[in-house]
């Protein structure tokens, strides 16, 4: 009798991500374990997801919480490879390119079970990116790699993987938007803050490249003065930027950029309700690239690169970097003249989930 399908998540761009596949797996009644690493923890970065999105408490949560690289992961792979021996999982799922996903991998690679990645075969190209080793070792040893889009297919085509490893599923996290955008639109976040929709900007900062390095910090934040000049700005502050900005001594400097509201992390609904009715969203974040090109709503991506390249070529972003004036000058011609308006890519139509679970499924059965 095979085990569970264990279903994994770990930090706050995750759980959009599991949502719908354990929703779809429960209606099927498939057997699973929803488990969390605790990569997140705090209430606003992890529990408030799952009452958004409604998913159940975890039914294992390893309780990891931060540290280095090294020292995540590791804690990660000691409680999985409990957890695993244990329960003796028919699949494990992993998503993403957190600390915790490739962690999780890693420990069913070695115990021989079967593992299916969703959110395969992006790449930046930019091993600088702790992501960048998370997507590519991830892919390397899981056996079913799910892509979002067709340049997911060819990287991992590229680096030999075999063909039918490879499913092009399309972009699950498109499903937790569809499943909630009405909700999120009745939210009422907008007089909570006192801002008009369509009339303001969004702007979410949290990569170590743009918030560990003071000088990067310092760029943006004077890019930012200047855009708060033109529209109010709304910033959800996420830990690892409110702890830099401490740091550096910049928190004073940041709380006097003209008209912006710092909030703490934004929920989903929340979050998706401030995004769906801006006028820009200002990013170094990779899922907003993607929900922005869906909601058509123009992404200002605030990266040298991006392992999401269908949101520039088919959709409304525009990568621009850290570099002040860019910044400036990209935001300011899109508030005059209205930016891309691009389109959604194939198969982010909200039945990403569905095809997934044919596919776990069928694999389980096929090696039962
Ligand atoms: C992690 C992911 C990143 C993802 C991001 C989304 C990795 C390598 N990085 O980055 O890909 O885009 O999550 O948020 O896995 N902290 C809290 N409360 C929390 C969690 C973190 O205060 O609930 C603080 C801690 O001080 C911690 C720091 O934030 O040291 C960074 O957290 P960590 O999980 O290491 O990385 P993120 O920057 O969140």
């Amino acid at each position: 009798m095979p085990g569970e399908i264990v279903l994994v998540v770990g930090a706050r761009p995750n759980f959009m991500k599991i949502a719908p596949l354990h929703a779809e797996l429960s209606r099927r009644g498939v057997k699973q374990l929803l488990l969390h690493t605790g990569q997140h923890y705090d209430e606003n970065m992890s529990k408030v997801f799952f009452e958004d999105l409604g998913m159940p408490e975890p039914d294992i949560y390893l309780g990891i919480g931060s540290g280095s690289h090294a020292e995540q992961t590791a804690k990660v792979m000691v409680e999985f490879e409990k957890i695993c021996i244990e329960h003796k999982p028919s699949m494990i799922v992993v998503v993403g390119d957190v600390n915790s996903t490739i962690a999780c991998s890693m420990v069913a690679a070695k115990l021989w079970i079967p593992s299916a990645h969703v959110e395969a075969g992006l790449r930046s190209f930019d091993r600088k990116m702790p992501e960048e080793i998370n997507r590519i070792l991830t892919d390397t040893i899981c056996d079913l790699l799910l892509t979002p889009s067709l340049d997911g297919n060819e990287n991992l085509l590229k680096e030999g993987v075999e063909k039918h490893k490879i499913h092009f599923v399309g972009n699950i996290m498109i499903d937790s938007l569809m499943i909630n955008l009405e909700r999120a639109r009745n939210c009422n976040i907008h007089s909570l803050l006192n801002i008009e929709k369509g009339k303001y900007g969004v702007v979410t900062l949290h990569r170590p490249s743009n918030v560990d390095n003071q000088e990067a910090f310092e760029r943006i934040i004077t890019a930012l003065e200047v855009v708060g000049g033109n529209i109010p700005l709304v910033l959800p502050l996420h830990p690892r930027t409110k702890k830099q900005a401490e740091n550096f001594g910049l928190s004073d400097r940041l709380k006097s950029i003209p008209n912006i509201i710092i909030t703490e992390p934004a929920g989903y609904l929340d979050f998706v309700s401030l995004m769906a009715s801006a006028k820009i969203v200002l990013t170094d974040s990779g899922g907003l690239q993607e929900e922005t090109t869906t909601l058509s709503i123009p992404c200002v991506t605030l990266r040298e690169n991006t392992e999401r390249p269908i949101t520039v070529t088919e959709g409304t972003n525009t990568i621009v970097g850290n570099d002040t004036d860019t910044i400036i000058s990209t935001v300011l011609d899109i508030l005059e003249n209205g930016g891309k308006t691009g389109c959604i890519p194939d198969l982010w139509d909200g039945k990403t989930a569905v095809r997934i679970s044919d596919i776990l499924l069928s694999h389980i059965k096929n090696n039962d």
